[in-house]
C-alpha cells in the first residue's frame, strides 16, 4: 500500500463494529456508488426494512441540501444513507433530520470532547467550517410519507487539498480539526449508538429538538437566510415544533421558515 492511501472498509469489519445495533439490521457495502440515498431509495422501494444501513467508499454524484453536491472522495469519509420506514419513525418526518443533526453532535463531542455545534437546519460545523451534512429524502404515497432516506456525510480524512476549492476553508475534516488521522467505523458506530437510541429510548425521542437546541449556539443571532428567491436578514428566535426556523425581521415580520440557506452576520 502507498504511504498516502487510504485503509478501506473491510465488510466483516463494519459488521463486526456495528453487531451491537439493534437499529441496524442490514448492512450493504459499496466501493463507489453514485449516491448513498440513491442505492438506499432503491432498496427501500424493494422492501428494504428501516435500519437498513448502506455505506460507500466514495461517491461519484453525492448530493447535498438544495441541489448541490457534496464532494465524497474514496476512503476518507463517512458517506451512509439509512432507510427509516413510516411506521417507525420515531419523530415527526419534518423533525427527522433535525434529530439525526443532535445525534451526530452528540456523537462527535463525546468520541472527541470537542465544541461542535449544529447549524440549522442540519449541519454540524467546528469552529465554524462543517463537518457534516445531512440530506433527508421522503417519499411519498400521496400525502402520506412512506419512508425517508436519510443522507449523513462526515468529512473524516480529508486533508485540505481532498475539498474542492471553494470548500477548502468553508469545511474541514476529523483529521484536520484534531491533527490526526481518525478510524472511520469508530466514528460510525458511536453515530449510529446515538441513533439507536433516539429511536428506542422515549426519553431521548423525546428530546430531540431539544438536544438540537442545546447544540445550536446561533439562536438569538443576526442572519441572513435565502430561501429560493427570497433573502431575509434578521433575527434567529428559534425552532418550532415541527423543526422550522423562526426568523423575525428588523421591521418585526415573523416567519417560518422551512428551508434555506444561512449566513451568520453577527
Ligand atoms: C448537505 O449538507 O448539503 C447534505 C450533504 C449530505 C451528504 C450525504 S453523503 C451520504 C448521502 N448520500 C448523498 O448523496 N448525500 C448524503
Amino acid at each position: 500500500m502507498k504511504k498516502h492511501e487510504p485503509k478501506l472498509f473491510d465488510p466483516d469489519d463494519v459488521m463486526h463494529n456495528l453487531c451491537d445495533n439493534r437499529f441496524v439490521r442490514d448492512i450493504h457495502v459499496y466501493r463507489s456508488v453514485s449516491s448513498t440515498n440513491v442505492l438506499a431509495r432503491r432498496l427501500a422501494e424493494s422492501g428494504a426494512a428501516t435500519g437498513t444501513l448502506v455505506l460507500a467508499e466514495k461517491q461519484t454524484a453525492g448530493k447535498g441540501r438544495l441541489g448541490r453536491s457534496w464532494s465524497s472522495p474514496e476512503g476518507v469519509g463517512l458517506w451512509f444513507s439509512l432507510i427509516v420506514r413510516a411506521a417507525e419513525l420515531p419523530v415527526p418526518v419534518a423533525t427527522l433530520p433535525l434529530a439525526l443533526c443532535a445525534d451526530v453532535g452528540l456523537a462527535l463531542r463525546e468520541e472527541f470532547g470537542l465544541d461542535f455545534v449544529v447549524k440549522w437546519p442540519n449541519d454540524i460545523l467546528y469552529k465554524g467550517q462543517k463537518v457534516c451534512g445531512i440530506l433527508c429524502e421522503s417519499s411519498f404515497a400521496g400525502q402520506t410519507v412512506q419512508y425517508v432516506v436519510a443522507g449523513i456525510g462526515v468529512n473524516v480524512n480529508q486533508v485540505k487539498s481532498d475539498f474542492p476549492e471553494p470548500m477548502r476553508d468553508l469545511a474541514t475534516s476529523l483529521r484536520r480539526i484534531t491533527g490526526e488521522s481518525q478510524d472511520r467505523l469508530t466514528v460510525l458506530a458511536a453515530i449510529l449508538a446515538k441513533i439507536e437510541q433516539r429511536f428506542s429510548d422515549a426519553d431521548v425521542t423525546a428530546r430531540a429538538l431539544v438536544d438540537w437546541r442545546n447544540l445550536c449556539t446561533d439562536i438569538g443571532r443576526t442572519l441572513r437566510i435565502q430561501t429560493g428567491e427570497r433573502v431575509f436578514a434578521g433575527e434567529f428566535v428559534d425552532i418550532t415544533d415541527t423543526g422550522e426556523m423562526l426568523f423575525r425581521e428588523p421591521d418585526g415580520a415573523m416567519h417560518r421558515l422551512l428551508s434555506g440557506q444561512v449566513t451568520i452576520l453577527k
